[in-house]
């Protein structure tokens, strides 16, 4: 696990950006699906995929926007950006746009339709960089976000293989037994599914929504 904060994550993907889509596309695609579903996106719809590291997620939320939808990917890693780019040069998607910043800092443009957190823990866990995401959205935005978390304690053994598997792409373990806790702040209509016996999840609300009773 790499040193915390944004410059830790910067270094740790910096190493992994290569690898990146052998290590883990088989891994999280369907859970990555399952949350742009729960975007309910539309032709034309305006998406920004935070955190978008090698763009994996594009081709499933392009399939939805179509050529007058835009895309907007922001990632802290240039590395990670690289391979995003080189995706997309090679589709030849005219309408994607990526920006190389920490999601706290990055200048948003608006107005947002959607916005997905597909497997950004690092992200989720910082308050600053949510309430800079959710406040480039529009009052009614969907969002979505998938990512590994801790299971419940009657199935406390499996934790030592999601803290194997997880040390590898997080660099910190903070709110793992609820990670989307922030964003629940920002959305708090937001309701979760849990995924493969609770050792990953599915958030998804949309904004201006009140909690469900
Ligand atoms: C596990 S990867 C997920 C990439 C992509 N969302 C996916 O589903 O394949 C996590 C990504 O979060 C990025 N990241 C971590 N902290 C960040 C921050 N504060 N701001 C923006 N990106 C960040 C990393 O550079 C990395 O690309």
């Amino acid at each position: 696990m790499a040193a915390s904060g944004e410059g830790g994550a910067d270094a740790l993907y910096r190493r992994l950006a290569p690898s990146y889509d052998r290590r883990t596309a088989r891994r999280i695609e369907g859970y990555q699906r399952r949350a742009i579903q729960r975007l309910v996106l539309w032709s034309g719809d305006t998406v920004l995929d935070v955190a978008c590291g090698t763009g994996l997620s594009f081709a499933a939320i392009l399939s939805y926007i179509g050529r007058s939808g835009r895309l907007v990917g922001i990632d802290v890693s240039a590395e990670m950006l690289s391979e995003a780019e080189a995706r997309v040069k090679q589709a030849g998607w005219r309408n994607v746009t990526l920006i190389k910043s920490a999601a706290e800092d990055a200048e948003l443009p608006v107005p947002v339709d959607a916005a997905l957190f597909s497997f950004t823990h690092d992200v989720l866990q910082s308050k600053r960089a949510v309430e800079n995401v959710v406040a480039s959205l529009k009052p009614a935005a969907r969002v979505a976000a998938a990512g590994a978390k801790w299971v419940p304690w009657y199935l406390a053994p499996a934790n030592a293989y999601i803290w194997y598997v997880s040390r590898q792409f997080v660099t910190t373990f903070d709110g793992f037994d609820r990670p989307w806790r922030h964003l629940k702040e920002a959305v708090p209509g937001l309701t979760v599914e849990p995924a493969a016996f609770g050792g990953a999840y599915i958030a998804s609300g949309t904004m201006g929504e009140v909690e469900p009773p």
